[in-house]
């Protein structure tokens, strides 16, 4: 049996915490041995992982997924309403062609960073353009996948 003051506690503990939704689009699954020149030598596991170990030390919770269809990106932001205080979404591709993940971020009411692990405006012209960047909270690219984690001190801070 339980002291309810242990009990009130725990809930406005969990309550309290910070849940961040970490997004990840089309072919971000062969991060480590597509274009490394590009996007480096980490898997995605291994960036998840870097994740994980970040919020475990901020005392935040992480939620990171991983999607090639665009619709599950759809389903997935849909479902961040009210439960995630915050988003970090790398739309890869779609991020250069998607209304559909725009719409869908534009129902949210909490910060959105839009991150990139290469530097977009380096490359071909076609992805300087965002369907994002103009919604978002914040940008962060070109900083490889360490850029995860500055997004999620970004969100962190707000
Ligand atoms: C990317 C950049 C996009 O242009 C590309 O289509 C990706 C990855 C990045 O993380 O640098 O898939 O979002």
């Amino acid at each position: 049996m339980y002291h309810p003051l242990f009990l009130q506690t725990s809930l406005l503990v969990i309550l309290m915490t910070t849940n961040i939704l970490i997004l990840n689009g089309p072919n971000l699954n062969l991060l480590g041995t597509r274009e490394p020149e590009v996007y480096g030598d980490n898997t995605l596991e291994d960036v998840a992982n870097m994740c994980l170990e970040h919020a475990k030390h901020k005392g935040v919770v992480v939620d990171f997924q991983q999607s090639n269809q665009e619709g599950q990106l759809v389903d997935w932001i849909q479902t961040a309403r009210g439960k995630y205080q915050g988003v970090i979404i790398n739309a890869g591709a779609y991020t250069h062609t998607s209304v559909a993940i725009r719409d869908a971020l534009l129902s949210l009411e909490v910060p959105i960073i839009e991150l990139h692990i290469s530097n977009v405006f380096a490359r071909e012209e076609f992805r300087h353009h965002s369907y994002i960047s103009d919604i978002a909270t914040g940008v962060i690219c070109g900083c490889g996948v360490k850029g995860y984690v500055l997004a999620m001190d970004a969100l962190i801070q707000q």
